[in-house]
């Protein structure tokens, strides 16, 4: 739980909503949240996923952990209390980005159901986008692509998810994605359907 330290302020309302800014946009503003073990692909297939999304028109952008963890979030580590406090932040920042009429895409591990269903209430039913990033461990520890999980295995970094910290798959994602079998085309495909689908997309 969060300390609540700020008192005596306002809510101001914009004049301008996040529906007059889809409607200029020509698409919904939404969250998709990509979720899933280190090296299960989420950087990837996000920036695959927005690539596709540019190229028809749609104002997008990717939120990655480790790149938000060099900025905004450097503060933070990886325990149980600084994962929820990160992904806290992203929740909010990414629902900043959908009243600004964006597509918001994340790509943090979040390994807490706890911490994903916060920054899903945060957003209207329909707004919130998760995908399972599923990959199996050993084919994520097989790619090993920063080296970070020999490293995990050899007692080197603490905490690592997967290894010696929890991963709590999600139980109703709305898109469910396997890097292992699957190319990567076809995992950007899936969830660019679910977008034309619910007509976020057009
Ligand atoms: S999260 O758990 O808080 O959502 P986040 O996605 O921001 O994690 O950061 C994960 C990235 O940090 C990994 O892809 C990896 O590169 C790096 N990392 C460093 N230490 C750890 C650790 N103990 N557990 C998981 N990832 C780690």
């Amino acid at each position: 739980m969060t300390d609540i330290k700020s008192t005596n302020i306002t809510w101001h309302t914009s004049n301008i909503t996040k529906e007059d800014r889809e409607k200029l946009n020509g698409h919904k503003a939404v969250v998709i949240w990509f979720t899933g073990l280190s090296g299960s692909g989420k950087s990837t297939l996000a920036h695959a996923v927005e690539q596709a999304l540019y190229d028809q028109g749609c104002r997008t952008i990717v939120l990655d952990g480790d790149n938000i963890r060099h900025g905004l979030n450097k503060n933070l580590g990886f325990s149980p209390e600084d994962r929820e406090e990160n992904i806290r932040r992203i929740g909010e920042v990414a629902k900043l980005f959908t009243e600004a009429g964006v597509i918001a895409m994340t790509a943090f591990i979040s390994p807490y159901r706890a911490d994903r269903d916060t920054a899903r209430a945060l957003l209207n039913e329909g707004e919130f986008v998760e995908v399972y990033v599923k990959c199996a461990l050993d084919v994520c520890e097989e790619r090993d692509v920063k080296g970070l999980y020999q490293k995990a295995r050899a007692g080197e970094i603490k905490e690592f998810t997967g290894i010696s910290a929890p991963y709590e798959e999600p139980l109703n994602p709305e898109v469910v994605v396997d890097t292992g079998p699957e190319t990567l085309e076809e995992s950007a495909r899936k969830v660019l359907a679910y977008l034309q689908e619910r007509g976020i997309i057009g």
